[in-house]
């Protein structure tokens, strides 16, 4: 009999190999390519590591400032797709709206002719999709809510850290947010068989394109039990003025047995390593502001769930707060997920492609064993 996966959620199986990406193995916690998360997140900008994650090693100085040019030169959007975006309402939600942009830039710039199957356009494509996905949710944001068309390009913007907070806000960002915003894009760039990427690797085992491997894995990470907990842990966090309030809404949730956003995960045990570094700058930034209690109501969730259920808070938890602090809107925090994954997702579709067998588990079958067929009109 063929040997078949079984288990909730598949939790605990090896579904395929990956050079990209440890989780929960190394002493760090989580490492792209071999490089520790922490060291990452400290001496790294993103660019350097959507290239770590999509070229196969860190670039030299020449590579990346041509690296960070090209992504430059690649930010405007076709005007089709600014129309196509002005026609979505402003109550859809932002990640169905990087789900449609994706989508539509799929038939505009189509990475695959039907001869070609090479995958030669795989690696444009993917960065021009880096490039545009922030344009597409702030385009589409601005002119919903602000009635204006922005300027998707910003030239004078290096890093699509600080682009995309022009872009929301209309000026330059300080060079604390612009670390900040950095910093989260390359906590959230990579995570190896997270529900997402596993989508685009599915998609990606079919030879379909590019552009439908990563609409599929936006529409995984759009689920509050992926990357949508970092929007519902803030719309939790927010009503309560004290880190008392706080302990008080969080015990009479824990005893309804409700499920606290932004705690727990699938593969850690008992710390996700990106908390402590978001965290901290979530502290950095709560002093910047003057924020009198929304730090302390995040601490203090923390040490609660900690306390009650020994739950420790993911990355999404302090992304919350560190979003806030930097005036992005509830809806624009997962958004910024796909914003930074994109650069994981398409570094997975290539690995898949580059050995591939198509995806196709089996399943253990709990129907009934045998059913009489029964004509139409003897059916009860
Ligand atoms: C991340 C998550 C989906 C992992 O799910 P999982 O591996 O299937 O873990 P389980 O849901 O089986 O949790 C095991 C136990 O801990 C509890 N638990 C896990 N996360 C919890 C949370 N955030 N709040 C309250 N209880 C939680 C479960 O209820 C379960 O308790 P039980 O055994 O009494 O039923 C889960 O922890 C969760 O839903 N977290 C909130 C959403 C979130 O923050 N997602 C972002 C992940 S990066």
């Amino acid at each position: 009999m063929a040997k078949v996966l079984s288990g909730a959620g598949l939790r605990g199986q090896s579904a395929g190999e990956t050079a990209l990406c440890t989780v929960g193995k190394a002493a760090a916690g989580l490492t792209y390519r071999g490089y520790d998360i922490d060291v990452l997140a400290d001496n790294a900008s993103f660019e350097e590591v959507a290239y770590l994650l999509l070229y196969g090693a860190l670039p030299n100085r020449a590579q990346l400032q041509d690296y960070e040019h090209k992504l430059m030169q690649l930010r405007s959007l076709p005007e089709a797709l600014k129309a196509a975006l002005e026609l979505i309402p402003k109550d859809a939600h932002p990640m169905d709206v990087m789900r449609t942009g994706c989508s539509f830039l799929g038939n505009l710039e189509p990475e695959l002719s039907s001869e070609q199957h090479a995958f030669s356009g795989q690696l444009p494509a993917a960065d021009r999709l880096i490039a545009t996905l922030p344009a597409m949710v702030v385009y589409w944001y601005r002119f919903t809510h602000d009635g204006v068309r922005i300027d998707t390009q910003n030239s004078h913007v290096p890093s699509l850290a600080g682009h995309f907070l022009t872009m929301l806000h209309d000026e330059e960002p300080s060079e604390l947010h612009t670390k900040v915003m950095n910093v989260s894009l390359i906590l959230y760039a990579e995570h190896e068989f997270n529900a997402s990427t596993f989508t685009a690797r599915v998609c990606a085992s079919t030879l379909s394109d590019m552009h439908s491997c990563v609409t599929g894995a936006i529409g995984s990470l759009r689920g509050p039990l992926h990357g949508g907990a970092n929007e519902a842990a803030m719309e939790m966090i927010e009503p309560w003025q004290s880190a008392d309030e706080a302990e008080a809404a969080l015990m009479e949730k824990l005893a309804n047995k409700e499920k606290v956003m932004g705690f727990g995960h699938a593969i850690y045990s008992e710390c996700d390593p990106r908390n402590d570094i978001i965290k901290k700058w979530s502290k950095k930034l709560s002093e910047e502001t003057g924020d009198d209690h929304l730090y302390a109501v995040s601490e203090r969730c923390e040490a609660v769930m900690w306390r009650e259920k020994k739950l420790f808070c993911n990355a999404d938890f302090f992304h919350a707060s560190a979003y806030r602090f930097m005036g992005i809107p509830t809806k624009l925090f997962t958004p910024i997920f796909v914003c930074s994954r994109i650069t994981g997702w398409a570094a997975h579709v290539m690995e898949q492609r580059a050995n591939n067998r198509i995806i196709r588990p089996s399943a253990d079958y709990t129907g009934p064993d045998h059913a009489e067929w029964i004509a139409i009109d003897d059916r009860p």
